[in-house]
């Protein structure tokens, strides 16, 4: 008998976003009280093509960071920033570089790009009524 361990993953968008991109996305997951709570989160691609996921909320003050799709590095920036205080992240690491909450960084979700889709791990989703949850996968480690 074979002991494999498995990990469901959310498949939570095409990985057709452009590098040097951020788009947020609203789902909702399941929270400790068993109650379904928003999950914003971000997904990023850095100008090397990686993909990274974060949760959508600064340290300084657990706003979100963008609402809408946005091309980070357009302007001669090269940081993740947050629209509220304008803090500066680094988009590989998520650590703070500069601005109020500095040293701190967002809280990275486990991403990875399964059959051309963006998927995260470590979270369990919810469903969402409107448009119901994310694609789901399981696969072995
Ligand atoms: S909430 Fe992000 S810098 Fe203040």
């Amino acid at each position: 008998m074979t002991d494999t361990k498995e990990t469901i993953v959310y498949a939570v968008c095409e990985a057709n976003i452009a590098p040097g991109w951020v788009q947020p996305f609203t789902l909702a997951k399941v929270g400790a009280d068993g109650k379904d709570e928003p999950f914003p989160i971000l997904i990023v691609r850095d100008e090397a093509r990686k993909f990274y996921a974060y949760v959508n909320a600064c340290p300084h003050e657990k706003k979100p960071l963008y609402e809408e799709s946005e091309n980070y590095v357009s302007d001669g920036r090269r940081h993740l920033h947050c629209m509220q205080h304008d803090a500066r992240f680094e988009p590989n690491t998520g650590l703070c570089v500069e601005g109020d909450c500095k040293f701190q960084s967002l809280e990275s979700i486990p991403v990875a790009i399964i059959d051309g889709d963006v998927c995260i791990a470590g979270v369990e989703l919810a469903e969402d009524d409107d448009a119901g949850p994310p694609e789901i996968m399981i696969v072995s480690e």
